[in-house]
């Protein structure tokens, strides 16, 4: 399979050293592109900011923003078969960023934010038989807010997580994950780790990609 990965944290700025951000660490989306490269696969990870090594033997693709990632992201879907968003996109941005420092003195106590445009939303009109995975990181109603956005989002699977319990989520080598998808039952998993979730997640999306009729390359995937 031809797997393009999102991980990690997006960077909205005010200015050049101030920006909006969230606790990713990108461990999820790397262990994702790691197991599937072992798993003979081509990967391209789009990467947010991280503390992390490239993996050996991936393009890595190294953005700031939700803007840079949708812009990197929708360059390389024709040439992908299989599109894991494991990123932690921020929702919204600074209406504007400073070229220069802000000053103390000139800043307003309130921020104006515009929301950034949804990745996945975007890109479902050229989903074109591929395989779109998402995340839901939640704090509470876990399944009802991971099935709305498999729905909302027109996804084949979505890979829930409860950050509030210990050993999943942000920061940690292990997770806590079901997997839920639009045909069958939620298939929670037990604590395990990042790079064991990876290859729970890609032995799916294997195995649903084998149940489907061969795809169509996309003509503008010979460009890349
Ligand atoms: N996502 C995306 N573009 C965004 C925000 C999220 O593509 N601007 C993707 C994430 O990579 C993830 C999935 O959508 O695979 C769900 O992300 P999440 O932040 O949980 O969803 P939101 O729709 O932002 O919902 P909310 O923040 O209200 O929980």
């Amino acid at each position: 399979m031809k797997v393009l990965v999102t991980a990690g944290p997006t960077r909205e700025h005010l200015d050049p050293v101030r920006f909006l951000s969230n606790r990713s660490s990108g461990r999820m989306g790397y262990a994702l592109a790691e197991a599937a490269r072992d798993r003979g696969h081509d990967v391209v990870l789009v990467s947010g900011p991280v503390a992390l090594p490239p993996p050996e033997g991936v393009e890595v693709v190294d953005v700031v923003s939700a803007l840079d990632m949708l812009a990197a992201v929708s360059a390389r879907l024709p040439w992908c078969d299989t599109l894991i968003m494991c990123a932690a996109v921020a929702d919204w941005r600074p209406a504007s960023c400073s070229a220069v420092k802000l000053k103390k003195r000139a800043m307003e106590a309130q921020l104006t934010l515009v929301p950034n445009p949804d990745i996945l939303a975007e890109l479902a009109p050229k989903k074109a038989g591929r395989l779109f995975i998402g995340f839901a990181a939640e704090t509470h109603d876990l399944l009802a807010e991971a099935q709305g956005k498999l729905a909302r989002k027109g996804l084949d699977l979505i890979v829930a997580n409860d950050v509030t319990q210990p050993g999943a989520g942000f920061e940690t080598a292990t997770n806590i994950v079901t997997l839920v998808a639009p045909d069958a039952p939620p298939q929670p998993l037990p604590l395990m780790s990042k790079r064991a979730v990876a290859d729970r997640i890609l032995a799916w999306a294997e195995a649903k990609a084998a149940s489907l009729p061969p795809r169509t390359p996309d003509p503008a995937s010979r460009d890349l």
